[in-house]
């Protein structure tokens, strides 16, 4: 495959194999070995580059999904000889040490100041979190970013442009029977249809990750990631949220009608790992995964979403609890695609929340999660739906506590009896009694703190 790329205001072009990684392109092809490798699965931030105005981990971005992008490494902010006023700081703040962690740092703090010259502390932090260290220390990396936007440096950055002349990667005769990278959702399921079965890829966040491992040998891909209709977000006629396949977890954290209708599902959007990983992963992607850990699946679950699975002839609507038939396994046919996520549009009084529960605030894997929807007759309940993931091989609904709440009056022993029915439902095959306890928690803040019993 011939792929044109603009690298630090550049144009460069490399003929490559349609999966191989970022990171190898600028390594390897291009030979700018500042951006440093560490885990390879998205996890330490080492690798982080900007593509497009996004954040990304060079490690998860397949080359067919790099072709036409404006990337800047670490070499396009500063070097050696020339160091940038953000690199000098750095030194300056003693925020280096052995520095394989520098270059990443580096380009994710000139990404946020680019986009935000004045942060707070916390939008330091949280723009950094993706972004492991493991000899400095963050205080004095934040401290650096800090002095680096009172003195103004965000404010000097010139947004980088790409000068590609094409934005499609030119795939070889053999490619072309197996590869494709479609522009239009029909384009997509003309490909499908000529080649049913073919991988889906979004985000690459997870299939990155399982191809290196092993787990997952790709031949055949047909690339959804850059059909700007499966990024769309809108209020249909229907009567429900309509969210494209593609749509990121960092277009659902910025999007002002989620943030209005399903703050849940917001809030639950920044909590899946760094920036970096926000900037590229799906809703699609997280829900075809079929993990029991999916964190969106937990939300979409509690809102009783759909999923519009779109083949060439047509589209079929499925509920998301049949949609996610067990672990790894979901109900999608050979020749479908998701178009859509489909969400209830919520009555105007109700409530609603996600709850996470790790090892730690960032970058972590979810050891519980609670999502609830609730609806109030007054002080009766109509309405109730909990789902609770981390529990089981894929997330669940907790229908025998829904079941036994509705119809019932919010009184003093409500909360009590729901947080009990709800931590006995739960049958977590590890850590189980520290699982049953959070659940219960977790549901007796949902009444306390959201519900204001
Ligand atoms: Fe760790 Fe890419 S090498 S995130
Ligand atoms: Fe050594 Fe950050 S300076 S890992």
């Amino acid at each position: 495959m011939h792929i044109e790329l603009t690298v630090n205001g550049e144009l460069r072009s490399v003929d490559v194999d349609p999966m191989t990684r970022l990171i190898d392109i600028i390594r390897d092809d291009l030979r700018l070995t500042g951006t440093k490798e560490g885990c390879g699965e998205g996890e330490c931030g080492a690798c982080s580059v900007i593509m497009d105005g996004h954040l990304v981990t060079s490690c998860l971005v397949p080359a067919i999904q790099a072709a036409g992008s404006a990337v800047t490494t670490i070499e396009g902010i500063g070097t050696m000889e020339n160091p940038s006023d953000l690199q000098i700081i750095f030194n300056e703040e003693g925020a280096i040490h052995c520095g394989f962690c520098t270059p990443g740092m580096i380009v994710a703090a000139h990404d946020l100041l680019e986009k935000n010259p004045e942060p707070t502390e916390d939008e330091i932090r949280h723009e950094l979190s993706g972004n492991i260290c493991r000899c400095t220390g963050y205080g004095t990396i934040c401290n650096a970013v800090a002095r680096a936007a009172r003195e103004g440096y965000g404010r000097k950055i010139r947004p980088a442009v790409s000068r590609c002349r094409s934005s499609r990667p030119v795939f070889t005769e053999e490619e072309a029977r197996r590869c494709f990278a479609p522009r239009t959702l029909e384009e997509a399921l003309r490909a499908l249809d000529e080649r049913p079965g073919t991988l889906i890829l979004a985000g690459g966040t997870d299939i990155l990750v399982d191809m290196r491992s092993g787990r997952t040998a790709v031949d055949c891909v047909i690339d959804v990631f850059n059909i700007p209709e499966l990024h769309r977000i809108y209020k249909g006629d229907d009567g429900f949220i309509h969210i494209g396949a593609s749509v990121t977890n960092d277009e659902l954290e910025n999007d002002p009608l989620i943030a209005e209708l399903l703050p849940a599902l917001a809030h639950c959007a920044r909590r899946c790992g760094g920036p970096a990983i926000q900037n590229r992963a799906t809703i699609a992607g997280n829900l075809c995964t079929a993990s029991g850990a999916g964190d969106l699946p937990v939300v979409l679950l509690a809102f009783d979403a759909s999923v519009l699975l779109a083949e060439r002839n047509g589209t079929e609507r499925m509920r998301t609890e049949d949609f996610v038939v067990k672990y790894r396994q979901t109900a999608l046919k050979p020749n479908q695609m998701v178009q859509e996520i489909l969400v209830p549009i919520p009555a105007p009084d109700s409530r609603q929340v996600f709850f996470k529960r790790g090892s730690r605030k960032a970058l972590t894997l979810s050891r519980a999660s609670l999502a609830a929807y609730l609806e109030l007759d007054r002080d009766r309940v109509r309405l109730l739906r909990f789902a609770a993931g981390s529990m089981s091989p894929t997330p669940r609904r907790l229908k025998k506590t829904e079941e036994a709440l509705i119809g019932r009056t919010l009184d003093a022993d409500f909360v009590e009896r729901a947080s009990a029915l709800a931590a006995e439902e739960i049958s977590p095959r590890k850590q189980t009694a520290y699982r049953k306890k959070i659940t219960g928690n977790l549901v007796r803040r949902f009444f306390e703190e959201i519900v204001r019993l």
